[in-house]
């Protein structure tokens, strides 16, 4: 089942206010043909509402949208060409797995042989052949997302947009499920927008992921980028764990105290920044500074077990502690010195990254 051919989305300047409270300020964001766009942020960010305002269920205050080359903003939902899945699957629950399937297509008037045979396509598609004259209270969560999904996908939408689809789900449903809807992707390459606020799921599915923090688009980036080179504190917070050090940078140079640090790519502008560091990309040496490192000395103050690493958090001689995490295998516990010791940390001058406190 081919999607026609797969459109961008631009979102410009779009603003929704409640009353006082504005959700969504002046968001602008640009989703590729066949792209797969997770948006992502905390609890009350605005995901939601942007969604709802790309499917017309609510009206901007002001801004534009275009589908391809086409203005949809006072378009209906229903003259959107969107596939829309939502958390609570939103199934209709007096009829069986075909009719709810099938009801897209007889909305648009297609006659009832061919819905018998979309309705059969998109059953195998989500992996439910065969399952059509089941009720849907006779389905676990995951079958009845499955059905939702294949709802959405039946009409072959050139736009698919999902809230949360897998949030009712445990953990490891959710897993299997994240591998499938990137599978379906995959197949038929249908521009998607996914809602989520966990940074796992983010970070594995999408090609791109918009990080949304107070209804504005803080970072639209590749998951790598977001994770080793976000923009902010906000999103290096949000995703991943991290220690900050207060550096100055004065005429581009990046001072930490007395030391100068080194960073890979433009300095950020002069004044005080953020020294970045992940627990993953620091090392612990086992002789003294060493070439393409930003070096640091201080002594283990504490370490946790946590199966797969020991997390260290390491006391540096001018007062910060920097948090790093080692395999818990036995070269690994090997190289960890007694807490005693003073230890030289190397943050890698690759994976050196500066930000501002707020962008
Ligand atoms: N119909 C409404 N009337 C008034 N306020 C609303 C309405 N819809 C949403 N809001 C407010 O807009 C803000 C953003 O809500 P939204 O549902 O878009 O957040 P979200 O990012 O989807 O959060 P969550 O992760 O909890 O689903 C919240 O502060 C919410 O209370
Ligand atoms: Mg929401």
């Amino acid at each position: 089942m081919a999607s026609g051919s797969a459109l961008d989305i631009h979102v410009r300047q779009v603003t929704k206010s409640y009353g006082a409270i504005v959700v969504l300020d002046r968001v602008d964001l640009d989703v590729r043909p066949g792209e797969f766009l997770t948006l992502l942020g905390p609890s009350g960010s605005g995901k939601t509402t942007l969604l709802m305002v790309l499917a017309g269920f609510t009206r901007p205050d002001s801004g534009s949208i275009l589908f391809g080359e086409r203005e949809v903003i006072r378009l209906a939902p229903h003259k959107r060409d969107l596939g829309m899945v939502f958390q609570n699957y939103a199934l209709f629950p007096h009829m069986d797995v075909a009719t709810n399937i099938g009801f897209p297509l007889r909305l648009r008037g297609v006659n009832s042989a061919d819905i018998a045979k979309r309705v059969e396509a998109a059953l195998e598609m989500v992996q439910l052949g065969g399952y059509g004259t089941r009720g849907v209270h006779e389905l676990s969560g995951g079958q009845r997302q499955r059905v939702a999904l294949a709802r959405a996908l039946v009409f072959e939408p050139r736009i698919i947009l999902m809230d949360e689809p897998l949030s009712a789900l445990d953990k490891q449903l959710r897993e299997l499920m994240q591998l499938e809807l990137r599978r379906l992707h995959e197949k038929l390459g249908t521009t998607t927008i996914y809602v989520t606020h966990d940074q796992r799921e983010a970070l594995t599915m999408s090609d791109r992921i918009a990080v949304i923090n107070n209804g504005k688009v803080a970072q639209l980036d590749t998951p790598q980028h977001i994770y080793s080179k976000p923009k902010s504190r906000f999103v290096a917070e949000f995703i991943g764990e991290s220690t900050f050090l207060n550096v100055t940078v004065t005429d581009g140079v990046c001072r930490y105290h007395d030391q100068v640090i080194k960073a890979d790519g433009a300095p950020v502008q002069n004044g005080p920044c953020l020294l970045m560091i992940r627990p993953e990309q620091v090392l612990i040496l086992d002789s003294a500074a060493q070439e393409g490192m930003n070096c640091f000395s201080g002594r283990i103050a504490s370490r946790v077990f946590q199966g797969d690493t020991v997390r260290l958090e390491v006391q540096l001689s001018r007062g910060d502690a920097i948090t790093l995490r080692i395999a818990a295998n036995s070269a690994g516990l090997a190289a960890v010195p007694s807490d005693s010791e003073t230890i030289t940390l190397g943050l890698p001058i690759a994976d050196t990254t500066l930000l501002l406190e707020e962008v």
